[in-house]
């Protein structure tokens, strides 16, 4: 199978996760939008969905799905979405598309968190994938001096301004030793608006698409 036919597989699986009758929480990326094409079939079974970003907006809109804000809902049931990397704690690192600070808004607001990915996504160690740091425009001399000190080397992502009319700084050679610490850390940075580590919200389950087949795996 190729890379997309695994995030396909992955995509239709997340479906037996929608609560009928309830709203659902979305991600972003190209994962999550085989998600939504998977979604638009059952879509009269759910009243709408909350999107993680904009992109992920229009293409609910485009299936006609109707897309609630989030401050229109206490709780959410579940929230699919994908990941550049997952170990096997359902850590995370998120944010390749830049995404990540309304990605963990919306995760946080709901009781299951359903990661989508194809088999190349989980790794023994997070960090491989450069972290994405969301940051407001003025900060980011000091964010990346403060980064550095870390032992990362951040890069501006050029070209780039998130949902939130902020900037990401992509950091490479991070050691990631204790990932819900780091993610501790790196927030305490005076604009960081937040960190692609999800540590201290990690998934419950992973849908990880293999070569035999969609795998379920929870923390081990
Ligand atoms: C976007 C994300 C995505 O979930 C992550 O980048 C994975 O994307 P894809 O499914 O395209 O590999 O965090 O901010």
């Amino acid at each position: 199978m190729t890379q997309d036919e695994l995030k396909q597989a992955v995509g239709r699986a997340a479906i037996s996760y929608v609560v009928d009758g309830e709203i659902v929480g979305v991600g972003t990326g190209s994962t999550a939008n085989c998600f939504i094409d998977a979604l638009a079939a059952i879509k009269e079974r759910i009243p709408g969905a909350v999107a993680s970003s904009e992109a992920t907006r229009q293409r609910l809109e485009s299936h006609g799905i109707t897309v609630f804000d989030l401050n229109e809902v206490e709780t959410l049931s579940v929230y699919v979405d994908g990941a550049d990397e997952i170990n096997a704690a359902m850590q995370m690192i998120k944010g390749g598309g830049g995404a990540l600070t309304r990605e963990k808004i919306v995760a946080a607001v709901a009781r299951q968190f359903v990661c989508i990915a194809d088999a190349s996504k989980l790794v023994p160690v997070l960090g491989h994938f450069p972290l994405p740091v969301e940051v407001i425009p003025m900060a980011l001399g000091h964010v990346t001096r403060e980064l550095t000190a870390l032992g990362g080397q951040p890069v501006l992502r050029t070209g780039f301004v998130t949902d939130n009319g902020n900037r990401i700084l992509d950091v490479r050679n991070l050691r990631i030793a204790d990932a819900a610490a780091l993610e501790t850390r790196i927030n305490q940075i005076v604009g960081v608006v937040t960190n692609g580590l999800f540590a201290r919200r990690a998934a419950d389950i992973c849908l990880l698409g293999t070569a035999d087949g969609v795998r379920t795996l929870t923390a081990s």
